[in-house]
């Protein structure tokens, strides 16, 4: 069967990677929307980033995005640019932010509604472009080429994909993440730790997203846990191993982890990083028949000495190098510790077992096993 690797936007890295891109954003376009959230605003993480964007043309700000962003915050962002005149779309937060300016600069080029767009490839004009500026430190969403919205009518998640949404660029500047609370470093890093292992081993992988996952394995298990507690070398070091891991993971797939994590959040609106941090060990043990001799890999590029070890050996060190990380990063270990009771935990499974990611995992899971897996983290 063929593999896919689709190009993801030019990154800006670094030191000045801000002012870099003011210099870019000027050629995108005349005025620019910024969307962000009022959380982003609080933290003065948007007077920073718009101090510099600003001095290249004139900004209009839409700051009500919310978590799990619908229609309507679509609609509203969509309205302040049509009224602000903008024709370049600039995001600063995480991937609710993202996903609201990426649906308003398909607006901008193809007129109508976000829910005309649902499914992939719906729209034909190119979107306005899109300068990206992520400020956790986990979901990729600066670099995948989609973007999700909820529909309150049908309850229904709509995911709007195509190969023209990947965003102009993305920009990844120590200074967005240098103040990153550590809890939360902790938890969007352990969601692109996820990635990273999940794609190297999925159904999906190749050489290139091999190269990328395998690259961000390594530089997490090396600044995970400084990360998580301030240091802003390592912030700024997991900044770019999750945007490594975001561009690894969209054409490899994901796997048994985010079908567990993402029911974990629809039923109980448990923090997705969270969620995956809390299953990860448990699904490397569970996969490594599948595919021993790349946790064994794994294993090596979080650090482990393998040196004399078959595979199997190697690979459980994978999941024992996670374990570490988890605990020294202090994120949540058990359900119980998140308010989910263990009596849930069938229906919890029986939904997993529809979750899309599922199929990607090298290992097929029944509702044995994934019942299983949910138990081991009572
Ligand atoms: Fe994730």
């Amino acid at each position: 069967m063929s593999q896919h690797f689709s190009s993801p936007p030019r990154l800006i890295m670094g030191a000045d990677a801000l002012e870099t891109a003011a210099a870019e954003l000027a050629t995108l376009g005349t005025h620019a929307l910024v969307v962000t959230d009022p959380g982003i605003v609080a933290a003065g993480i948007h007077a920073t980033v718009t101090h510099v964007l600003g001095s290249a043309l004139p900004t209009t700000t839409f700051a009500d995005v919310v978590g799990n962003p619908d229609i309507a915050t679509v609609r509203r962002a969509d309205a302040t640019r049509r009224a602000s005149g903008a024709d370049v779309i600039v995001a600063i937060g995480g991937g609710s932010s993202i996903d609201v300016a990426k649906s308003v600069a398909v607006l901008g080029a193809n007129g109508g509604d976000i829910a005309d767009y649902e499914g992939v490839d719906r729209f034909t004009n190119r979107p306005l472009p899109v300068l990206v500026v992520p400020t956790t430190v986990g979901s990729g969403s600066e670099v995948t080429k989609g973007a999700v919205i909820m529909n309150p009518e049908t309850q229904v998640k709509m995911i709007i994909v195509s190969d023209l949404m990947f965003a102009t660029i993305a920009v990844l500047d120590p200074r967005v993440v240098a103040r990153l609370p550590g809890r939360i470093a902790a938890t969007t890093g352990m969601d692109a730790l996820t990635h990273a292992i999940e794609a190297y081993v999925a159904k999906g992988a190749n050489p290139v997203t091999d190269a990328l996952n395998l690259g961000a394995i390594e530089i997490i298990g090396k600044n995970l846990v400084a990360a998580s507690r301030g240091d802003a070398d390592a912030l700024y070091n997991m900044l770019v191993a999750s945007s490594m891991a975001g561009i690894g993971f969209h054409d490899a797939g994901l796997g048994a982890v985010h079908a567990l994590a993402n029911t974990l959040g629809a039923h109980f609106g448990v923090h997705h990083g969270t969620a995956n941090a809390l299953f990860l060990p448990y699904v490397i043990d569970f996969n490594i028949p599948a595919a021993p001799a790349r946790f064994a890999r794994i294993a090596a590029a979080l650090g482990e000495d393998v040196a004399g070890l078959d595979d199997t050996q190697a690979a459980l060190r994978a999941s024992a190098a996670v374990h570490r990380l988890a605990d020294e990063t202090g994120v949540p270990r058990r359900l119980a510790d998140v308010n989910v009771p263990a009596d849930a935990i069938g229906e919890l499974a029986r939904d997993a077992l529809t979750q899309a990611d599922l199929p990607g995992n090298p290992r097929e899971a029944s509702l044995e096993d994934l019942i299983a897996l949910y138990e081991k983290a009572i």
